[in-house]
């Protein structure tokens, strides 16, 4: 009697934790796909989402329910953040406010983009795309005469692509949609790698990525000793990311820095452009290290190159669509918030003294790369003003670093491996603490790049006066 009674509590206890815990859909959907494909069956299944004790979500609610059958699967609809506002609108806004949602737009910003084969730089995501494609696609901007905030289309770019719409995919992979994997600075690792922007590479070689390995992949938010991407760039799990210099290692020229440039110039037409530049600035001060007289002119000339300001230092419409509308760098406000922010994760493991001197020396890694690169800036930019070099078909603007490997000449290819690869690599790589990356791919080569520079420039001014 008493062993039947305790298999009644068995089983009783066994039904109250089969309805509290494992629920999984077995819809239609579901039983079809365990067939055609139950790996991602399995992988939603593993999921909070599709494992739920509450109501485990279905397939349907994120592909509609218009298809059922063997042959009509082209009725079916894919997310987008929006399919997942229902649920998650505080993630969803956080992300929407941050730089990862501009990056489909910032991408088309570029000539280099525009040259470049549909499978690379479109839907068959193999190149820029299969990375920008955490952004959202639809934004309007400068290129439509529209220089006031991004406007949004409403789904028209969206819907010439038929995959590749849902953003929030590319750090929570389908169809398990997990908290813990986006946790992982892997999760950042196959988009922020490579070329121009190695952050993994420097985070694996500074001592916090050495601790996070070493202590079992356990960063700071999971109890460990190191702090890890998310701990640094998603503050309390906030989706909205963006830092100080960003990407490029640009910020807007102040007013008072610009005006401070105007007053040390002699040439009279050249002080008229800065102090016409200078009004369509913002006022302020950078904290850490502010800019002097001979970086703001430095500065200038990289946005020149950049296809940013003109030969005049007018702003072109590339600076609004790519410093303003795409948020590719930031005035004193915006940058200083931010810095203050980044400064304060620091120094919960670092003492303030420490944390200081260290971005004193990140900025001037910046400074002083930026004196070196318009060193050679200059050379080539003298070059076609000489007639030496001559634009190239269709080109608005020469030099160019925004043609990125289309340039053609030795020189400017060199310019433009500078910019994109040694100086993104100096500054990087100073702020992710990795003394390899930041020196000997970064500082080294960019100076050797500039003596190459220099020296092919005399030369090829030697050749073109003989030839006279
Ligand atoms: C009777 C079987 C069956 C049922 C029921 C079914 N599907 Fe499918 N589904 C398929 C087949 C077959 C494909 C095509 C697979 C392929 O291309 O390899 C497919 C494809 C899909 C795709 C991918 C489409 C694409 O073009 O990439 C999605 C998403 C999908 N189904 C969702 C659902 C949802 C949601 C439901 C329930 C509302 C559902 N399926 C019900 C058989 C089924
Ligand atoms: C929380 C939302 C969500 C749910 C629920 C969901 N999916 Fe998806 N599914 C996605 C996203 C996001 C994509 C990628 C779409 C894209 O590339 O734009 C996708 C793509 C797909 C694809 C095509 C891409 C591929 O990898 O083959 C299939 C097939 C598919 N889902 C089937 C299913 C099935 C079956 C279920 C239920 C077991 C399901 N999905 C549940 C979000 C969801
Ligand atoms: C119908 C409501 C609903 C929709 C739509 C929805 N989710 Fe969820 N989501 C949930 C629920 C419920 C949970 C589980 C919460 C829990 O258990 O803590 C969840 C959990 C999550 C988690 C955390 C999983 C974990 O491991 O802790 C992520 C990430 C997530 N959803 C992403 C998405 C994405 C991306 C989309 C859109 C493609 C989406 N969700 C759409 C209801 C939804
Ligand atoms: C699918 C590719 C992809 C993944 C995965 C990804 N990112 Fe990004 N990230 C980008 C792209 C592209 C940009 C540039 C967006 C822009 O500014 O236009 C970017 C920008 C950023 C920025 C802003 C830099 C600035 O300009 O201020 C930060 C910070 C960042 N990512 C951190 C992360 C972290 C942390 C993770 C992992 C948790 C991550 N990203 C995962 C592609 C990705
Ligand atoms: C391996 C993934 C990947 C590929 C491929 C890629 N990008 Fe990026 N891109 C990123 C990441 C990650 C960032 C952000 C890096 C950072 O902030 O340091 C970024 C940043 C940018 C930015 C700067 C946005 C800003 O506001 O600061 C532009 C513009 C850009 N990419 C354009 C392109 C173009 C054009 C291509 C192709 C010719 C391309 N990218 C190829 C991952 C990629
Ligand atoms: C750049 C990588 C990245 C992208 C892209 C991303 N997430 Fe997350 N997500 C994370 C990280 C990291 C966490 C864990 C945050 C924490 O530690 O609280 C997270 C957590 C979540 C959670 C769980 C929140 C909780 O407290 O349980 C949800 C829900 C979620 N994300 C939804 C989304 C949605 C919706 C999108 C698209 C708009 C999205 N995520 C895009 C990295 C990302
Ligand atoms: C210890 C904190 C910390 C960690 C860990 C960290 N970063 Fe950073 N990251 C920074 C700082 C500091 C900057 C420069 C901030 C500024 O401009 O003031 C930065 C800048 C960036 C930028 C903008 C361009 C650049 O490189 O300067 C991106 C993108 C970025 N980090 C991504 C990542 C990714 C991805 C990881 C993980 C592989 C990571 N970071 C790990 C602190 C960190
Ligand atoms: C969660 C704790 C934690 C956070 C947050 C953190 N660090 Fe660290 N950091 C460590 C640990 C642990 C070490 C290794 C011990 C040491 O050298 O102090 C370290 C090492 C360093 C080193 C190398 C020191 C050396 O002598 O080789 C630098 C530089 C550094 N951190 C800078 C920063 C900066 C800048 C930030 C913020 C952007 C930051 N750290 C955020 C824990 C942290």
């Amino acid at each position: 009697m008493q062993k039947v009674a305790k298999l009644v509590w068995v089983l009783a206890l066994a039904f109250i934790f089969s309805l509290a815990f494992a629920k999984t859909s077995n819809s239609e959907c579901v039983q079809c796909h365990q067939k055609v494909t139950p790996g991602i069956v399995h992988q939603f299944h593993e999921g909070k989402m599709g494992n739920n004790a509450y109501m485990p979500l279905d397939c349907s609610n994120c592909h509609g329910a218009a298809h059922h059958t063997m042959d009509d699967a082209d009725k079916v609809t894919f997310p987008t953040p929006d399919t997942c506002m229902a649920c998650h609108a505080d993630k969803v806004q956080q992300f929407r406010a941050g730089k990862h949602d501009l990056a489909w737009y910032g991408m088309k910003t570029q000539s280099a983009w525009h040259a470049q084969p549909a499978e690379i730089v479109k839907d068959g995501y193999t190149g820029c795309s299969g990375c920008h494609t955490i952004g959202r696609k639809g934004y309007i901007g400068a290129e439509a005469g529209n220089t006031g905030p991004l406007k949004y289309d409403g789904g028209v770019e969206m819907s010439h692509y038929k995959y590749g719409n849902a953003q929030c995919d590319t750090c929570h992979t389908r169809h398990t949609f997990s908290k813990k994997e986006a946790q992982d600075p892997r999760a950042c690792s196959n988009c922020h790698m490579g070329f121009d922007h190695p952050q993994w590479e420097m985070y694996m070689s500074s001592k916090h990525g050495i601790i996070w390995a070493h202590d079992g992949y356990k960063g700071w938010d999971q109890g460990g000793r190191a702090p890890t991407c998310q701990t640094c760039h998603m503050q309390d799990g906030n989706h909205n990311v963006v830092t100080s210099w960003g990407f490029l290692g640009l910020r807007l020229p102040t007013k008072e820095n610009v005006l401070k440039l105007a007053d040390a110039v002699k040439d009279a037409g050249l002080k008229a452009n800065l102090q016409k530049l200078a009004a369509a600035l913002p006022s302020g001060h950078y904290i850490d290290l502010d800019d002097d007289v001979q970086w703001t002119l430095d500065r200038a000339r990289i946005l020149q190159a950049n296809e940013i300001l003109d030969e005049n230092f007018q702003p072109t419409q590339r600076f609004f669509q790519i410093v303003v509308q795409a948020r590719a760098a930031r005035g004193p406000e915006e940058f200083n918030k931010l810095r203050i922010k980044m400064k304060n994760t620091c120094q919960q493991c670092h003492s303030k003294s420490f944390v200081d001197k260290f971005f004193i020396s990140g900025d001037k890694v910046v400074r002083d790369a930026d004196h070196e690169f318009a060193k050679a800036i200059v050379a080539v930019q003298g070059l076609y003003k000489d007639g030496i070099l001559k634009k190239p078909k269709g080109w608005k603007w020469a030099p160019s670093v925004a043609q990125y490997y289309d340039n053609m000449t030795p020189i400017e290819l060199d310019l433009y491996l500078i910019y994109m690869e040694y100086r993104q690599r100096a500054f990087q790589g100073a702020f992710h603490a990795s003394r390899d990356y930041s020196h000997w791919y970064g500082w080294g080569p960019l100076k050797e790049h500039v003596n190459r520079i220099l020296y092919e420039a005399k030369r090829m001014r030697e050749e073109h006066n003989a030839a006279k």
